[in-house]
């Protein structure tokens, strides 16, 4: 069975939108400010499809664009600016910067009531506290996914491959609460990690966030298991228009036949997060009208 995160963010953009309808009618209408800085084609590919995304479930979107070369004190300035502007309810500052150097200030500058990517200081304790925040994108589009498609992670046994701050810790911190979305045991494994199959093989739930592909293959994965793959790869590939296909961190052919569920790559997981971005610009915009 294919995990098909396009058709559960489809469902959940539709909620989205009655939820920016009911705001409407409080003359209320959702903001998301971005700010790119640079010119990577991946970031401004995964920026694009965001604006795109807001357009769809009626979010107002606006975009700054900063060369490669701004210095911190151009990109706290805009950041501050979306801060201070009331038509403004989420922040989004597209990662990696040029300069990764910069990154937490630039992350510590975001108002935390207006951080919808979930990744300021304040939401990250929150969220580790169990208190309500805003809550990361990509791992929270994962449990979202796994809810809606009757693979609800409580009680069950989750093994992640990767220990980034932007996926694997923030989700095996939420899959470790005791709510409606987490409850399960969590093994987090990463590049120490001495054997990765064995843990991979005691697993019901498998979800890969290492950023390499083929991170976990068919004989690595128990059968009846779910699969998630959070990885977006570019390999490069001449038979394409755009000279290169996208690949996950799984051998998806190798493990279909073997698995209860799988997420494609593409249609998988980059949905779900776009959709949870949404959520919480959503989310604030309720929040802050409700003032
Ligand atoms: N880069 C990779 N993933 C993300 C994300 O979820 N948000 C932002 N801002 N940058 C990213």
């Amino acid at each position: 069975m294919i995990l098909d995160g396009k058709a559960i963010s489809a469902e959940m953009r539709e909620e989205l939108k009655a939820r920016v309808q009911a705001l409407a009618a409080k003359d209320i209408k959702p903001g998301l400010g971005v700010l790119l800085v640079g010119d990577d084609p991946a970031s401004r590919s995964y920026v694009t499809a965001k604006e795109k995304a807001c357009e769809q479930v009626g979010i107002h979107s606006e975009e700054i664009r900063l060369a490669a070369t701004a210095s911190r004190e151009e990109i706290l300035g805009v950041v501050h600016s979306y801060n201070q502007n009331p038509a403004i309810h989420g922040i989004l500052v597209q990662l990696p910067l040029p300069d990764s150097s910069m990154e937490q200030d630039v992350i510590a500058s975001i108002d935390p009531d207006k951080d919808v990517d979930g990744f300021h200081p304040v939401s990250i304790g929150r969220m580790m506290l169990g208190l309500p925040t805003f809550l990361p994108c990509t791992p929270h589009g994962i449990l979202h996914m796994l809810h809606r498609s009757g693979h609800a992670p409580s009680k069950k046994h989750v093994v992640i491959a990767g220990r980034s701050n932007i996926v694997g810790r923030p989700l095996a911190n939420l899959l470790t609460l005791k709510n409606e979305l987490g409850n399960a045991t969590v093994t987090l494994c990463h590049t120490g990690t001495t054997d990765l199959a064995y843990h991979t093989r005691q697993a019901d739930i498998v979800i890969a966030a290492a950023g390499r592909p083929n991170t976990v293959t068919a004989d690595m994965v128990r059968e009846g298991a779910v699969v998630v793959d959070v990885g977006v790869n570019r390999v490069e590939d001449a038979s394409r228009p755009r000279g290169y296909r996208l690949v996950g961190d799984v051998d998806y052919e190798g493990l279909a036949d073997k698995v209860a569920a799988i997420t494609p790559v593409p249609g998988g997981v980059g949905p779900m997060t776009i959709t949870m971005l949404l959520f919480n610009t959503v989310l604030s915009a309720e929040r802050m009208g409700g003032r």
